[in-house]
């Protein structure tokens, strides 16, 4: 079979690889039909994530048909269409039993990470009773291809970390995907204002029509200025960072009003600072989380009511064959407009 495997920082390559096969009797073979790529996928292409070693098949989402399941797997058979979880968990352990599967002692984030991922013809999901989502008849697939990471990311560690409730005044800081599914998700709790902020306007007109009230381009430096502009000179009751370096943590601390909320959300590589000079007095909250994606079944019954659309995030398709062609158009997002890009098989 074909997938995408990482060489080492700066290096990879569309290869023939063996067929994956069952490892353990919870495990479960499955075709993968449709999978995309992440910004965390470019990570670890710059070399940011030392823990993949070079050799692994990339991707952590994914739509597919189940080819194979281990003899301990009841819940699903050959046939059937399943999501993929970007985190494997074994439902059991003491963090999964707390709904923390991201910490889960046997399994967490290993697609694409510390085992083959999913860009490839076929993967190997550990722990596929409570790792995989069953697709109900007639959902849009490529939609639920947004719900293996990227909107229960922005669900997760952005809206439910960050406490948005109706009326409330949210900033959202970066407008990339995890950007925008925190835009979309937000809305499921009507807050008043939700403020888009990023360097780039394609990204920003993109997220006026996901509903974001108001967008500051932060290339200016004033965008402390213009959230307080929108917020009477308040701030936000809630900044949520999803960027990933100091300048907008610290963007997030200057932003957010008297006993507000930072969520972040952001991967950071390296230190960042807290003002608690200034903050030490302004009853905040701060949140961090790695995404567990124990909301998936709820976002997935959103998804199939119509109330959330994650489809406008999808911006280019591809052939597997093409994958080389599907990063170097992701890689390139500023000059491509490029959100998420489907792969099909
Ligand atoms: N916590 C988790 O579990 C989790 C899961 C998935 C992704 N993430 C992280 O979420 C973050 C966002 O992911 P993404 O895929 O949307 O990334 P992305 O790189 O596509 O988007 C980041 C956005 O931030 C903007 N930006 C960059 N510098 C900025 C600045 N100084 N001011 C304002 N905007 C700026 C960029 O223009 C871009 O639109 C990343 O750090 C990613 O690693 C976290
Ligand atoms: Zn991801
Ligand atoms: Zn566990």
């Amino acid at each position: 079979m074909k997938g995408l495997v990482y060489r080492g920082p700066g290096k990879k390559a569309l290869e023939d690889l063996p067929h994956p096969r069952i490892e353990a009797a919870t495990d479960a073979i499955v075709k993968i039909t449709k999978t995309t790529i992440c910004g965390s996928d470019l990570h670890i292409l710059k070399g940011d994530v030392p823990t993949v070693m070079p050799g692994t098949v990339l991707g952590h989402e994914g739509v597919g048909i189940i080819d194979e399941v281990g003899e301990g797997v009841q819940s699903f058979k050959k046939g059937d269409r399943v999501l993929i979880s970007c985190i494997s968990s074994c439902g059991k352990c003491d963090f999964c039993r707390r709904g923390m599967y991201s910490h889960c002692a046997h399994a967490g984030w290993m697609l694409g990470h510390t085992i083959h991922g999913t860009q490839a013809e076929y993967v190997r999901i550990p722990f596929a009773e409570t790792s995989l989502h069953r697709i109900p008849e007639g959902m849009d697939e490529e939609a639920l291809v947004m719900l293996s990471d990227i909107l229960p990311t922005g669900y997760e560690c952005g809206v439910l970390n960050g406490k948005v409730t109706p009326g409330c005044s949210v900033a959202i800081v970066g407008a990339g995907p995890v950007g925008l599914a925190a835009l979309l998700t937000a809305q499921f709790y009507s807050p008043a204002e939700i403020i888009m902020i990023d360097l780039d306007d394609n990204r920003l007109d993109v997220a006026k029509t996901f509903g974001a009230t108001k967008v500051v381009n932060s290339g200016n430096g004033n965008a402390v200025d213009a959230v307080k502009a929108i917020t009477g000179g308040m701030g936000v009751d809630v900044a949520i960072e999803a960027v990933g370096i100091p300048a907008t943590f610290v963007l997030c601390q200057d932003i957010v009003a008297a006993g507000g909320t930072i969520a972040n959300v952001g991967v950071h590589g390296t230190k960042a600072d807290i003002h608690l000079d200034r903050l030490w007095a302004h009853n905040i909250t701060i949140t961090t989380r790695l995404v567990d994606t124990v909301t998936t079944p709820m976002l997935m019954k959103t998804v199939q009511s119509k109330k959330l659309n994650p489809s406008q995030l999808i911006t280019h398709r591809f052939k597997l064959a093409d994958m080389m062609n599907a990063y170097d158009t992701f890689q390139r997002a500023a000059s491509t407009n490029a959100l998420k890009v489907i792969i099909e098989s």
